[in-house]
């Protein structure tokens, strides 16, 4: 089903608008079948399945005021963590400016946003999903101020993924509590290419609060951006099968994940981590996002779910940070094992403890 979110009569009428904030906090998500490779206008060209997260988010206050001048400039001002960030400036300046038709009252308004994360952001953690997410509520919540237009959660939820996906493909996923779908999939009517579809119901309750303990590897900005990448994946050889499999992934996690089956989870988490971080290492040109330590720790969990039966599994983002995942029930003997023997291939012993989360929050 194709949408429509033309919003010519969302222009404000009142030249003496009361200057006002709305404020989100809104998590990361962990991809489980990888997004990699798009088309047209930040349209996916697999669908993919994520969890939602709690501890790793953004949480972003957006001030506005009426505007001066008139004319279609955007103003506005983007502080991060507290400081100026001209690249960030720059970005959100120019998403604003490509969401003028859906948002049209967004030229006549003057904005100061202030933005915090819990976690790095580029390292291989999806800030990008937090920060364009919680933009997105936060517009959102403006057209409602306004225009009192988005009244249905159901309205509000999917024009808010449509519109935090135009900021970043992944973003859109990180509307919805547990876990999400984004991407058209045959057997899923309502799923879409254009927003995220919640996959609350029928979750199996033993992925309701799974556990991903985030290995930080490394702390640094990662040395490709997810935006090459995915524009890599134009010209690569292996696009056509890397598409299919993540098609059939996608329909061997969707049963999983309502039965609960862990080996097949383990196996469809980590065989989706290796083909993504593959297909970075066959593109033209090649590039290697994973470290050394990266693969001292795969090695590690492995060896550890063979010795104890324990079903954890590894997975990765565009970076070389793991993201454990496992049952809640078997927190004591995990987080032992990641201080006894993973921390120390970790920058700082850096780790990140999140889970499964109730999705975002307005503030
Ligand atoms: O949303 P983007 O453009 O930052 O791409 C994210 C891609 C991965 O994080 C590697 C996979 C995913 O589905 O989140």
């Amino acid at each position: 089903m194709s949408i429509d979110y033309t919003g010519k009569n969302l222009i404000l009428e009142s030249s003496n608008l009361e200057a006002g904030k709305v404020k989100w906090q809104s998590p990361s998500n962990i991809a489980l079948v990888k997004y990699w490779g798009k088309f047209g206008n930040q349209l996916p060209r697999n669908p993919s399945i994520s969890f939602t997260l709690t501890e790793s988010y953004t949480e972003t206050e957006i001030e506005y005021s009426e505007k001066i001048e008139k004319g279609n400039r955007i103003e506005l001002e983007y502080l991060f963590n507290g400081q100026e960030n001209e690249a960030f400036t720059a970005r959100v300046k120019k998403y604003f400016h490509e969401l003028l038709p859906i948002f049209p009252f967004l030229q006549q308004l003057s904005f100061k946003i202030n933005s915090r994360n819990t976690f790095p952001h580029s390292a291989g953690i999806a800030s990008s999903a937090s920060a364009m997410s919680a933009l997105a509520l936060g517009l959102c919540s403006l057209e409602d101020r306004f225009f009192g237009s988005l009244a249905a959660d159901d309205d509000y939820e999917r024009k808010a993924s449509y519109v935090a996906r135009l900021g970043s493909g992944s973003a859109c996923r990180s509307i919805f509590a547990q876990a999400a779908m984004w991407g058209r999939l045959e057997s899923v009517p309502a799923s879409s290419d254009e927003y995220a579809i919640p996959m609350k119901d029928g979750l199996h309750e033993l992925f309701q609060d799974y556990r991903d303990s985030i290995l930080m590897v490394s702390r640094s900005v990662k040395s490709v951006s997810s935006s090459a990448g995915h524009q890599l994946m134009d010209t690569h050889p292996y696009a056509s099968v890397r598409y299919a499999e993540a098609r059939k992934n996608c329909n061997s996690l969707l049963s999983v994940l309502r039965n609960g089956d862990l080996e097949r989870f383990v196996e469809i988490v980590e065989t989706e981590a290796f083909q993504l971080h593959a297909l970075m290492m066959m593109s033209s040109p090649s590039y290697v996002l994973m470290e050394p330590g990266t693969l001292a720790i795969i090695g590690l969990i492995r060896q550890f779910r063979h010795d104890t039966g324990i079903p954890i599994a590894f997975t990765l983002d565009a970076g070389p940070n793991i993201h454990l995942l496992y049952p809640a029930k078997y927190l004591t003997e995990v987080e032992l094992f990641i201080e006894e023997e993973l921390l120390t291939h970790c920058e700082q012993r850096g780790i990140i403890k999140d889970k499964v989360g109730a999705g975002p929050l307005e503030i």
